[in-house]
């Protein structure tokens, strides 16, 4: 306490002399004694001033702060000047939540470098790595900062050309300006001469800055003399120099992946390079076998290869690869056998093989490479029995083993409960087999497990009780199975942390008590064909998080409950369809904003809801639905929709269409049909100039046809039957709509001649004029219907030509001359 009432006391006298300071405290020696030196804390303030700090992380950078104790700041320990900034975001993992990624972009630093750092004359180290500074130039004032040894600008966002001033810090040691590949017009260089200011180089990544003007990067980068990792990473580097030999004489990892050079002749100086620890070349557009040049390099404890078109076998000598960890040879065309020489890779901790044309049977000497954590060896041609498999793997590695990928794999025969020894699996993949018999007990024991995939296989019998014991579990996939018998909330019991759930298309009743609270927040749930009626799922209402819904053909009766729909504005996709579900959509006007949703053939009824502007697809037909369609064609008129999909066909609508469409410019399939709409069809229609298919059949409408129809030009189905609909019909069909293959205009009222003009329909398949008042000659073109002609289904068989199979129905129209 005495202490830091002091502290306060002497800065107040000696602002100024912050050097004094520190040495008449007597306290220099103790970092958290530090004061740090006030030139530096106000250029730290200025910086401040300019970022965007959406989530106030730098809420400890106060005016009258101690800037050795703010956030991200490192301080010397003896002189207290700033050495350090590390503005850096910790970007979120692979397996991280929507919530997860949210919680990123709302913490990262923008806005823009105020020079001011250049007061922070000792500076060594800035990382502002994985942040939004958003699409400007890497500013130049950072080339006189003479002291830094580290600059770590990598996803930073920066865009534009990298300012040749960095070459004139010759301290550096350490230089990333990686950038994500996404960035069509990212970072670029004009030329690399620049790096030769850059003596002591070590590290540098420019992985995604396009490198496409500079033809001298190898020769630049290899003259750096203790440079020890380079990574080109998609850089669109042009070629690859087929110079027999460069002097990388201190380089250790070298990554040129994702850059589909033009050449693909092997460059040998890549492989005189012996002392090479990590190769990444893949990606990388190489022909042929695996090169030969690599046979030396057997100090490599990183391969990566994949992503290219080596077509031979593994090569026997890879298998000596003695100090190998990471090999990847993913995405290629290898074909032959595993050898069990692989079991001679005894420092391995990762295989990747997947997607080749690999098959035989997997070396039992798998299971010996006790290092290894991880397998992936999907999409092969392994044809094997399951258990085979597991028994192989059963050595030393099974209790270490965290990933095991199969999936597509022709695999069969009966998971057996050998899988219980695999303790530390966290992700497992077997989807896509023909594994069949039961889903072994043992499972529960593989308590790391965080994702399981036993999707699209034959697994018959129950879901073993104790999945409820894999606690650590995400995501589990068992959709497409046979599995059948009844779920209950113990299988449940511990998966608080389960976010997706695939089950579809299995034969499973879940028996829950009716305020059944689950322990998880899903945001992914598929049930569909699952028993889940008679009442619907309360518990559903309980998932704050759920996005995408699919619980159709469950049989569900009775109603929705209202805390239901509340949910609805969290949902991208909600499938309730075919079900037996009634009652009304509460409240209207409720406003769903849900992208895609489907909800035929149940039995909702009452008037349509509200539907905001951003839905993409909405199915209600064969429903009740009943009563005007205005308030829900004309809902915020002047506002454009995204939707693409109208379904409300089969139900009991009536009154107007109204003319209402201007603004549903993005609709390609409208369905409106077996309702009881009344009065003409919309002249707005004539908006929707991306519709292909339009279906108002077996209404009550009336009137001509809109002129405006002619605007839908890339219309391929018509269907008007059964509607009361007169005049003649439009020449302009036959001018416009030159896409149409299906034009239903039966059992209507339209009058007068065939126009000639239909025959320009060269892609009609399906013309119904039956049942209406047309009357004269059948166009003569009518052969020139060529589509008709070549497809085999026929609706109306004229025998007008020999030969010509016509999908055409004129059985009550007036002929005359045939
Ligand atoms: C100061 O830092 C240096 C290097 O980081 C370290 O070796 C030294 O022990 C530190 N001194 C004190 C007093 O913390
Ligand atoms: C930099 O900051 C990030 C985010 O606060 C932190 O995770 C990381 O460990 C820091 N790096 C160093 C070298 O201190
Ligand atoms: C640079 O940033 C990346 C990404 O945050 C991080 O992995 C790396 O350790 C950083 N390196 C240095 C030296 O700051
Ligand atoms: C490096 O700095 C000097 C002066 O400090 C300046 O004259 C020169 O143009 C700079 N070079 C580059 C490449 O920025
Ligand atoms: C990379 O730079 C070249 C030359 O400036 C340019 O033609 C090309 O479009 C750039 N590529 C991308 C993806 O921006
Ligand atoms: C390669 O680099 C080393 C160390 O920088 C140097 O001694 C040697 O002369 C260089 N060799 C060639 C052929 O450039
Ligand atoms: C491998 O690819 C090369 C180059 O495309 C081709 O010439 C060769 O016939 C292929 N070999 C095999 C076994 O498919
Ligand atoms: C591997 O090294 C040996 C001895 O240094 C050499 O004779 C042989 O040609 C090299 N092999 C390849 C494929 O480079
Ligand atoms: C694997 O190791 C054994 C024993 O060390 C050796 O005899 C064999 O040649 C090796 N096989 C390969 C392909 O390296
Ligand atoms: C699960 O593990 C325990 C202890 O490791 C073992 O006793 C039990 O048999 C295992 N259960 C199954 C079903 O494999
Ligand atoms: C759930 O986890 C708790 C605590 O980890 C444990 O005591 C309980 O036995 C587990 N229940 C089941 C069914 O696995
Ligand atoms: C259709 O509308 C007519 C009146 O226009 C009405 O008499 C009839 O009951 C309605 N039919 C249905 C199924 O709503």
């Amino acid at each position: 306490m005495e202490g830091s009432l002091g502290f306060l006391f002497l800065t107040f006298l000696i602002i100024p002399l912050p050097h004094f300071f520190i040495f008449c405290t007597g306290h220099s020696h103790s970092p958290s004694q530090l004061r740090c030196i006030d030139t530096e804390r106000r250029a730290l303030l200025k910086f401040k001033k300019d970022l965007i700090d959406p989530s106030n992380r730098l809420s400890s950078w106060t005016v009258d702060g101690d800037c050795c104790h703010w956030v991200g700041v490192v301080c010397h320990n003896l002189t207290a000047h700033v050495h350090q900034l590390n503005l850096s975001t910790i970007y979120p993992s692979d397996s991280a939540t929507e919530e997860q990624y949210e919680a990123y972009w709302r913490s990262v630093f923008g806005g823009k470098l105020n020079p001011s750092l250049l007061d922070l004359k000792h500076l060594n180290y800035i990382d502002l790595s994985f942040n939004n500074f958003p699409a400007s130039p890497i500013p130049s004032f950072l080339g006189s900062m003479k002291s830094l040894t580290s600059l770590n600008l990598s996803h930073a966002g920066f865009v534009g050309v990298i300012p040749y001033q960095l070459g004139n810090l010759s301290n550096l040691l350490y230089l990333n300006l990686k950038s994500s590949s996404f960035h069509f017009h990212g970072l670029y260089v004009n030329n690399l001469q620049w790096l030769s200011g850059l003596p002591l180089l070590q590290h540098l990544d420019m992985s995604g800055v396009n490198l496409s003007k500079d033809s001298d990067w190898l020769q630049l980068t290899s003259t750096l003399p203790s440079l020890f990792e380079l990574h080109l990473s998609r850089c669109q580097l042009p070629f690859i120099p087929l110079t027999p030999t460069v002097n990388f004489s201190s380089l250790l990892t070298l990554d040129l992946s994702g850059n589909y050079f033009e050449n693909t002749l092997s460059p040998s100086w890549i492989f005189g390079l012996r002392n090479l620890v990590s190769l990444d070349l893949s990606h990388y557009y190489f022909q042929g076998p695996i090169p030969i040049g690599l046979h030396n390099m057997t100090s490599l404890r990183h391969l990566y290869l994949s992503g290219n078109n080596f077509n031979s076998s593994i090569p026997n000598w890879l298998y000596s690869f003695s100090r190998l960890e990471f090999l990847n040879l993913r995405y290629n065309n290898l074909q032959g056998t595993i050898s069990n020489a692989i079991g001679n890779l005894t420092s391995v901790i990762s295989i990747d093989l997947s997607f080749n044309e690999l098959g035989g049977k997997l070396p039992r000497s798998l299971g010996n490479l006790c290092n290894l954590r991880e397998i992936r060896l999907s999409s092969n041609k392994w044809s094997q029995e399951i258990s085979e498999i597991l028994e192989s793997l059963s050595g030393c590695l099974s209790d270490r083993l965290e990933i095991l990928d199969l999936s597509y794999s022709q695999l069969h025969g009966h998971l057996t409960d050998e899988l219980g020894l695999f303790k530390n699996l966290v992700k497992l993949h077997f989807s896509r087999n023909s594994i069949s018999g039961p889903i072994p007990m043992s499972l529960g024991n593989l308590s790391s497990l965080t994702i399981l995939h036993l999707s699209h296989n034959q697994f018959s019998g129950t879901l073993p009780q104790n999945f409820g014991q894999l606690s650590k579990l995400k995501a589990l996939y068992i959709e497409s199975n046979m599995l059948e018998g009844v779920v209950s909330k113990s299988h449940f019991s511990n998966l608080t942390r389960l976010k997706k759930f695939y089950a579809f298309g299995n034969r499973l009743t879940l028996n829950v008590s009716h305020d059944w609270i689950p322990p998880f927040q899903l945001g992914y749930l598929s049930l569909r064909s699952w028993n889940l009626g008679p009442n619907f799922p309360t518990w559903l209402c309980s998932q704050r998080h759920l996005q995408n819904l699919d619980i159709s053909n469950t049989r569900i009766s009775g109603v929705v409950p209202p805390s239901f729909w509340n949910l609805s504005s969290q949902f991208q996709f909600l499938n309730l369809s075919h079900n037996l579900i009634h009652g009304e959509i509460p409240n209207s006007p409720i406003i769903v904003s849900t992208s895609v949703i489907d909800l035929r053939s149940n039995y909702f009824n009452g008037s349509l809801p509200y539907i905001s502007s951003s839905v993409i697809a909405l199915d209600l037909s064969n429903n009740s639905f009943s009563g005007s369609i205005s308030h829900f064609l004309c809902y915020k008129m002047n506002e454009p929709k995204n939707m693409e999909l109208l379904n409300l066909g089969k139900n009991l609508l009536s009154g107007k269409i109204h003319d209402c469409w201007t603004m549903w410019h993005k609709l390609e399939i409208l369905n409106l049909g077996n309702n009881n709409f009344t009065d003409n069809i919309p002249a707005s229609i004539g908006s929707l100039t991306l519709l292909k298919s339009l279906h108002l059949h077996n209404n009550k409408l009336s009137n001509k046809l809109p002129s405006s129809l002619k605007n839908c030009k890339k219309l391929v189905i018509i269907d008007l039957s059964e509607n009361k609909l007169v005049g003649s019909i439009p020449s302009r069909i036959g001018h416009r709509l030159l896409s149409l293959m299906t034009l239903n205009l039966r059992s209507n009222n339209f009058h007068g001649h065939i126009p000639e003009e239909l025959c320009a329909l060269t892609s009609l398949q399906i013309l119904d004029l039956s049942h209406n008042k047309l009357f004269g000659s059948i166009p003569r073109c009518v052969k020139k219907f060529s589509a008709m002609a070549t497809k085999s289904i026929s609706y109306l068989n004229m025998d007008f030509y020999p030969g010509l199979i016509l999908m055409v129905n004129l059985s009550l129209l007036k002929v005359h001359c045939l």
